[in-house]
């Protein structure tokens, strides 16, 4: 299991058409996935001509994409028209900057525009190692910040989102993390229903951002739900 094969299986299965992502860089997973109407976000897009041209041939819905090239802040901020004018998003998946505040806002953005009966998947949410897992406001800051036994791969503290959503939304909200590709979160509306209270907890925020990749080590099935693909409900 892998980020797209785990998006283009909900697709699939919900026949889902409006797909959103948050953070598309060279649009590994964007391009590949085959979803009628695909909308990117990214500040700083890097998709190469012939890889989109290769997607373009084998997958002509590429065609329909819409691109924004603007922080996932700006995007909710700014396009609403475009939102609204392109109806419910079905499936939304998160992997723009890696922080718990910022993969927070994402989420709760998102819930705002999602199809009751939709999904949203967040990539990062159960990291490798604790190198991993550092704490920082971008990669390039993880990357200079010499920790031990760095190896590139930066998936920062967005798994304390999942910590969050759980504690915040445990009735309103079905949330898993597949034990995949670094912890793929599904977070789904339970009843359908989209009417949760977005405002912020902010003590429950200052507690689990005080958490550290320790206590998440100690014991991720209650902390964040983690689990096989096939222990996922309904999926
Ligand atoms: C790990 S890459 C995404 C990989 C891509 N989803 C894939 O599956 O191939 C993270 C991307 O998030 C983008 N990003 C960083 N900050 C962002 C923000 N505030 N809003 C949206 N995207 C952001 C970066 O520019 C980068 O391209």
């Amino acid at each position: 299991m892998n980020r797209l094969k785990l998006l283009q299986d909900l697709v699939d299965q919900n026949k889902y058409e409006n797909f959103l992502e948050i953070g598309s860089h060279k649009g590994k997973t964007l391009l590949p996935l085959r979803c009628k109407f695909k909308t990117a976000v990214d500040p700083a897009f890097r998709i190469s001509p012939s890889f989109f041209l290769k997607h373009l041939y084998q997958n002509p819905d590429n065609l329909r994409n819409r691109y924004f090239m603007m922080t996932s802040d700006q995007f909710f901020d700014q396009k609403k028209s475009y939102l609204k004018k392109k109806g419910n998003m079905h499936l939304i998946f998160i992997d723009g900057l890696h922080t718990f505040e910022a993969s927070l806002n994402d989420v709760l953005n998102s819930l705002y525009w999602l199809d009751p009966k939709g999904a949203i998947v967040l990539h990062d949410c159960f990291p490798p190692s604790e190198a991993a897992a550092t704490p920082a406001t971008s990669l390039k800051e993880a990357a200079g910040m010499n920790i031990p036994d760095w190896s590139g791969t930066w998936c920062g503290d967005v798994w304390k989102t999942i910590a969050y959503l759980k504690k915040r939304y445990g009735e309103a909200l079905n949330i898993n993390v597949v034990n995949a590709d670094m912890g793929l979160g599904i977070v789904r509306l339970n009843n359908n229903q989209n009417k949760i209270d977005k405002d912020l907890d902010r003590g429950l925020f200052s507690k689990i951002n005080a958490m550290s990749y320790v206590d998440l080590q100690k014991n991720p099935q209650s902390l964040i739900n983690l689990c096989e693909f096939h222990e996922v409900p309904g999926v």
